[in-house]
């Protein structure tokens, strides 16, 4: 009898692995507590390996052991074949909280800061975001453009296939939705998926008190905001607010985030980064489904969290970079907090590779290997509502995936900044999107 596969034209093959790490098997858009490093995991045995197979849509298709595959596709026809033996495959990695549109980069202040001046003093004598912001407005749209497109391509080559990005740098009408549209410029000119986020409230501007700016986020921005997305310009999905000691503070905060709220716009902020401030239960109390940072989370806080389902994306490039306690990723994942990671991409913290995050998490913060991965797969897509889609290798979901040029899939991790050597492929929609030269 003719298969019904037979004679079929198919997208990718990648066969004879050596691994495929698939995160999660069974669907699931999150993996509390012990289960989060109970990572499904297809290994291949003594005489075959792993495959996967991707559609003409870029949709994973199937996934087994290669002679399993081959009887399932007999005579498809393969647009490209990746021969895998002895590399692993784990999905595309997810960054989960990024800054990436600015100009003017801030390595002036790197030097201060090494010298001992905190964030926050850098920040009030007029530096950090608001150095940052003055540069931002000064640059037009086409330079901003400039400037973001090679920061994406950079995260690509470390095996970002989707990635949260901020605004946040213009704090006024005008230049926040600038930065809005270079994000959405940059969406067909680089195989990343990009999940925007609205940050009007990063700093308060020069001159502002900070209720004032709050008031003007709530009837300037949100409104500009609100038209640009209804008329098919903008496509943002989240709301975020820098709540911090004399940033804005618990009920600004709650007040902006109630009114992204109603806009349909996810929550998904910066909460207990330098004070301990309850804004974590206060973010609870809204039902956000992210909270971002959380260094100086109480154990009320970590537990309001699990309870409303609030993902903890934790960032250890700005705790490493800025000396801070690490956040309690542990306390956190025992709770049952789904925890996530990002590079936090930013003029403060200059990283784009989440591989090198993963490796701060596992040795600043105690996470396990395991837990790393999932943080920064099916976690981070889940913080962005995309788990449906992306962050685990399983059929019907997007083929994102990176190819690690190892039996084990941890040497992505392992080889301390080696991703650009331990990658060999990255692939987005089923499509190779880098290949190590
Ligand atoms: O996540 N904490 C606030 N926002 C950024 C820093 C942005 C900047 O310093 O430019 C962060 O670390
Ligand atoms: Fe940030």
């Amino acid at each position: 009898m003719t298969s019904a596969n037979n004679g079929r034209e198919m997208g990718l093959l990648i066969r004879g692995a050596s691994q495929v790490v698939q995160v999660s098997s069974k669907g699931e858009k999150f993996k509390l507590k012990d289960y989060m490093s109970d990572l499904a995991i297809l290994s291949a045995t003594s005489t075959e390996g792993v495959s996967i197979a991707v559609d003409k849509n870029g949709l994973i298709a199937a996934i087994g052991m290669d002679s399993e595959i081959a009887r399932q596709y007999p005579a498809a026809t393969w647009d490209t074949i990746i021969e895998a033996k002895g590399q692993s495959v784990v999905p595309g990695l997810v960054d989960a909280h990024t800054h990436p549109v600015w100009a003017g980069d801030r390595v002036h202040e790197f030097t201060m800061k090494l010298a001992g001046a905190t964030y926050m003093e850098v920040h009030q004598a007029g530096g950090g975001i608001n150095f940052t912001v003055t540069k931002t407005r000064e640059a037009s749209e086409d330079e901003l453009l400039e400037l973001l497109i090679p920061r994406l391509k950079r995260m690509v080559s470390s095996g970002t296939t989707l990635v949260e990005c901020k605004s946040g740098y213009g704090l006024n009408v005008e230049t926040e939705l600038k930065m809005l549209r270079v994000l959405e410029k940059a969406r067909p000119l680089v195989p990343i998926t990009i999940s925007s986020t609205f940050c009007g409230a990063h700093s308060v501007p020069r001159g502002l008190t900070a209720e004032e700016a709050t008031r003007r986020v709530l009837e300037e921005q949100l409104p500009a905001l609100k038209k640009a997305r209804e008329s098919g310009e903008l496509q943002v999905d989240s709301i975020d607010v820098f709540c911090e000691h004399n940033v804005f503070d618990v009920d600004q905060t709650r007040r902006i985030l109630e009114a992204g709220k109603r806009d349909g716009l996810l929550i998904n902020f910066h909460a207990e980064e330098l004070h301990p401030l309850k804004s974590a239960e206060m973010g609870a109390s809204l039902g956000a489904e992210v909270m971002s940072h959380l260094e100086e989370i109480s154990e009320e806080g970590i537990a309001a969290m699990a309870k409303a389902g609030s993902v903890g994306v934790l960032l250890p490039t700005t705790a490493y970079i800025l000396r801070l306690t690490p956040p309690p990723a542990r306390a956190m994942i025992d709770a049952g907090v789904p925890v996530a990671l990002g590079t936090d991409f930013n003029p403060n913290a200059f990283c784009l590779s989440m591989p090198l995050v993963m490796h701060l998490a596992c040795v600043t913060m105690k996470m396990s290997l395991a837990e790393a991965l999932t943080a920064s797969t099916l976690h981070a897509a889940h913080s962005l509502r995309k788990a449906h889609l992306h962050g685990s290798i399983e059929p019907g979901k997007v083929a994102d995936l990176v190819v690690v040029d190892a039996p084990r899939w941890e040497h992505l991790v392992y080889q301390f900044g080696g991703a650009d050597h331990v990658i060999s492929h990255v692939i987005k929609n089923g499509k190779v999107s880098h290949c190590r030269k």
